[in-house]
């Protein structure tokens, strides 16, 4: 059995289920962040969307357009929850 190469470390998404995912008709890099959560590990997507772009370039024969291409967020911070459940003021 042949395996896969991997395309999102962060996700753990394969080559072979992105490609699925198109043959689907998930034909957007929107639809395919939704579907298969690309993008939205702790790298948010440095590493995997030009990937998938050119993937998904290659098979559909279409050019992504960079508006389709998503904003990286800062990452968020977890707080302790007693920060936010203390009723003390901080000054
Ligand atoms: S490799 Fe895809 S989100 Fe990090």
């Amino acid at each position: 059995m042949k395996k896969s190469a991997i395309v999102c470390r962060c996700e753990d998404i394969t080559e072979e289920e992105v490609l699925k995912a198109i043959e689907e008709g998930y034909t957007d890099l929107e639809e395919l962040r939704k579907k298969l959560r690309i993008g939205m590990g702790p790298c948010q997507g440095r590493v995997c969307v030009q990937i998938v772009i050119k993937i998904l370039e290659k098979k559909t024969g279409k050019k992504v357009s960079k508006i389709s291409i998503p904003t990286s967020r800062p990452p968020i911070i977890p707080v302790p929850l007693g920060t936010l459940a203390s009723d003390k003021d901080e000054k």
